[in-house]
């Protein structure tokens, strides 16, 4: 099976891929997290990655294309794949198309989360996530069992620099403008699913197979 999870910064994206991966052995494969590991590296794409995700903007579709076709094909991706934060502008969706017809599969649907703008920015500011195997918490939704400590590894949690202020409204301007008219690209082929973002995890997790039930190949 393969899905996109699409929807604006903060709206539940990874905190869904999540279960969905654990439900049905399917892969997450998250841009945000393949950068962040970059920048983590210090290699000379994360450097530049550094920089532009600190300030909220869109990392050059180059890198971001190349990341993902270097992960699609492989063996941990065989059951199925979630993609989470891609694509995000309509030149990625073009170069994924491409790829999915190389490999002789098609998508079986784009799941779209949607969220009010001030649940969307409760739950960026709260968030903390743990650098070390990436879980993701919440100050107040989610709180770990010892306060700034990871459950499942010990790691000490922390608050994403592009949780600000300024870069969580740099993100919203990208998200208007380079991947809401996504919304429209996959509508108009037919794979588009809106789903309510509002609720607990568990809620939406339910709407999200509901919503899946009708796509041949569902989760
Ligand atoms: P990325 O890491 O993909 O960030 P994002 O899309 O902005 O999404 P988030 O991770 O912020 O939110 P989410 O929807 O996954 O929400 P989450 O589940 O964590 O990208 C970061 C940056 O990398 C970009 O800005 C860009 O620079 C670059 N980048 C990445 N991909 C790119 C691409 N394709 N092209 C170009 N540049 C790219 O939840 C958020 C919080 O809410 C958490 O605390 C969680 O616990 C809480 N929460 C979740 N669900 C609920 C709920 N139901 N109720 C209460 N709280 C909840």
């Amino acid at each position: 099976m393969k899905l996109i999870l699409l929807g604006p910064p903060g709206a539940g994206k990874g905190t869904q891929a999540k279960r969905l991966e654990d439900r049905r052995g399917l892969r997450q494969l998250a841009t945000g997290d393949m950068l962040r590991e970059a920048v983590k590296s210090g290699s000379e794409l994360g450097q530049k990655a550094d920089r532009i995700m600190k300030a909220g903007q869109l990392v050059p579709d180059g890198i971001v294309i190349q990341m993902i076709a270097e992960r699609i094909d492989g063996k941990d991706c065989a059951k199925g794949i979630i993609l989470d934060g891609f694509p995000r502008t309509v030149a990625q969706a073009e170069a994924l198309d491409a790829m999915l017809t190389e490999q002789g599969v098609t998508l079986d649907a784009v799941l779209s989360y949607e969220l009010p703008l001030e649940e969307i920015i409760a739950r960026l500011s709260g968030r903390r996530t743990c650098p070390v195997c990436k879980s993701v918490y919440h100050t107040v939704t989610r709180s770990p069992r010892v306060k700034g400590v990871c459950d499942h590894c010990g790691g000490k949690l922390i608050q994403r620099e592009d949780d600000r202020p300024e870069s969580i409204r740099t993100r919203m301007l990208a998200y208007e403008k380079s991947t809401r008219p996504l919304l429209d690209y996959y509508r108009h082929i037919g794979s588009l699913v809106p789903v309510l973002a509002s609720g607990t995890p568990e809620e939406i997790l339910k709407r999200t197979l509901y919503s899946l039930n009708g796509v041949p190949g569902r989760v």
